[in-house]
């Protein structure tokens, strides 16, 4: 696959998003060949420099390299030193393009990333569009590619919405949600679709319960700043949560065209009950936040003692949902969604536990202990796909236990695509597959906002959890309330 003609404007050209995965994305994309000589590159951002100091600045960043392709997109590199709220950035920008289209026969084909704080995604569409720079001209495509948070709210996601659209259609807007781009989580699509195996038990027929996992280790580290206004919820259901559990779960879409497998993720996410009433939210829905917690060797801090966090704060690090699914596929189906900071372990994971066989006490001793039987997807890490049931234990006696078939990423002999790398080269082609659609992100946020409300207004203190544990012990009673258990931890 390969891009066609056009320049990929970077905002936030010089900023940690941009060093980090951007560039280095695009070394390998050059390296394979993935950017033709008609792809040009042009970095804006308040940081003055020239085009020479923003060359540099690329292939420094990217040290292990000197693949001529990468030399040679860097060495043409332009940038544009402005502030984002000036007219004159854009009519200098429009100056580069045209520059562009001429030497380097870029033919009117504009991508912008915007790895700005999220608070300028409006400002810059609005800028760009009064600068006549949001329409495509002649031949030429635009395209305005931008990474979550997508609004805070319902409402102000709209805002958000109502800004792009002053510049460009949705067809135009590229949503990023990294997971979406992840190997495994693309592979739920081909397990469900590409095998015959799975679909006829995929249903409340066959299915107990269903658990979503995304475990993380780290606390907040630096970006304390950042969470305190956005917390586990914002970060990480409203958007990677849910997003899997839409493919998990939607019914196959007609074709693997990008508009028939978001619209039916979309309707997956408006069959979820919003947990709208007060009685719901306190029994379905659970937060924590992590204290200072480990070991001797290593001890953890707590939330409220990171960098620049309110030391009262009530920011969630910790978030578990029951959720119910109202369709003719998952009715009566409890579906467990549960992410964290500083948890024991680092799991990302959809796991799929299939009802009892009828028939257990065929196998003394078995009915209490066993677990279900089990289909775990696991995203990260060891990323692959595992069956868990039951099978003799060797011996006289007849005695079951549980054992797995496995399957592993690594017994491919490919390397996976990095994220970025994927979105970046979809963004240049024009996929939207990958990329979320307005419908979904407000969808979205109607799931989560009331329970954000209803904890905003809560006079509860917070729930508390010590750092290296599964979350605080609301999270253990909302499973044992419906005689489950997490698969991890309790
Ligand atoms: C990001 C969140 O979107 O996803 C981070 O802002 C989180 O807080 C990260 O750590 C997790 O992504 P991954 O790919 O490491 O699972």
């Amino acid at each position: 696959r390969r891009s066609p003609p056009c320049v990929l404007v970077i905002f936030g050209a010089s900023g940690d998003l941009t060093a980090r995965k951007l560039l280095p994305a695009l070394e390998r994309l050059a390296a394979y060949g993935a950017l033709p000589a008609e792809v040009a590159l042009v970095g804006v951002a308040r940081t003055p420099m020239t085009d020479e100091e923003f060359g540099s600045h690329c292939r420094e960043t990217v040290a292990a390299t000197d693949d001529p392709r990468w030399t040679e997109l860097t060495a043409t590199a332009r940038y544009v030193a402005g502030d984002y709220d000036d007219p004159a950035t854009y009519a200098r920008l429009a100056e580069v393009l045209e520059d562009c289209d001429r030497r380097q026969g870029t033919a009117g084909g504009r991508v912008y990333y915007l790895a700005t704080p999220p608070r300028l995604f409006g400002p810059i569409a609005v800028s760009l569009g009064k600068a006549g720079l949001g329409a495509p001209t002649g031949q030429g495509f635009v395209r305005a590619v931008i990474e979550k948070p997508f609004g805070w709210d319902e409402t102000s996601a709209r805002e958000l919405y109502a800004d792009l659209s002053t510049a460009f259609t949705e067809e135009q807007i590229f949503r990023i949600d990294h997971y979406l781009a992840k190997e495994t989580v693309q592979n739920l699509l081909a397990l469900r679709f590409a095998n015959s195996v799975f679909e006829p038990i995929w249903n409340r027929t066959w299915v107990e319960d269903v658990q979503i996992t995304v475990a993380e280790t780290l606390g907040v580290g630096s970006r304390g700043g950042f969470y305190e206004t956005t917390g586990a919820m914002r970060d990480i259901v409203q958007n990677h949560v849910l997003q899997v559990l839409s493919l998990f779960l939607m019914e196959p879409p007609t074709s693997f065209h990008a508009e028939a497998i978001r619209d039916e993720k979309v309707k997956l996410l408006r069959a979820i009950r919003p947990l709208d009433e007060e009685a719901q939210i306190a029994t379905n829905a659970v937060r924590g936040q992590y204290t200072r917690g480990g070991t001797r060797e290593e001890l953890m801090p707590g939330y409220r003692e990171e960098p620049g966090v309110d030391p009262l704060s009530s920011t969630e690090t910790f978030v578990a949902l029951k959720l119910d699914i109202d369709n003719w596929r998952w009715t009566g189906v409890p579906v467990f969604v549960r992410t964290g900071k500083r948890l024991p372990a680092r799991v990302t994971e959809v796991a799929m536990q299939f009802r009892r066989p009828p028939q257990l006490p065929l196998f003394p001793g078995t009915e209490a202990g066993l677990e279900p039987d089990a289909l775990i997807v696991r995203v990260a890490p060891d990323e692959g796909v595992s069956l868990r049931f039951g099978a003799k234990v060797p011996g006289h006696a007849f005695r079951v236990q549980k054992a797995s078939m496995d399957f592993s990423y690594e017994s491919f002999d490919q390397e996976s695509i990095d994220a970025y790398e994927r979105v970046i080269l979809d963004a240049l082609i024009g996929d939207p597959t990958l990329f979320i659609r307005a419908d979904e992100v407000g969808r979205s946020w109607r799931i989560v906002d009331p329970v954000l409300r209803y904890w905003a207004g809560d006079p509860q203190p917070i729930p508390l959890y010590q750092a290296a544990t599964w979350g605080p012990p609301e999270a253990t009673a909302l499973m044992t309330r419906t005689g489950r258990s997490w698969r991890h931890g309790t």
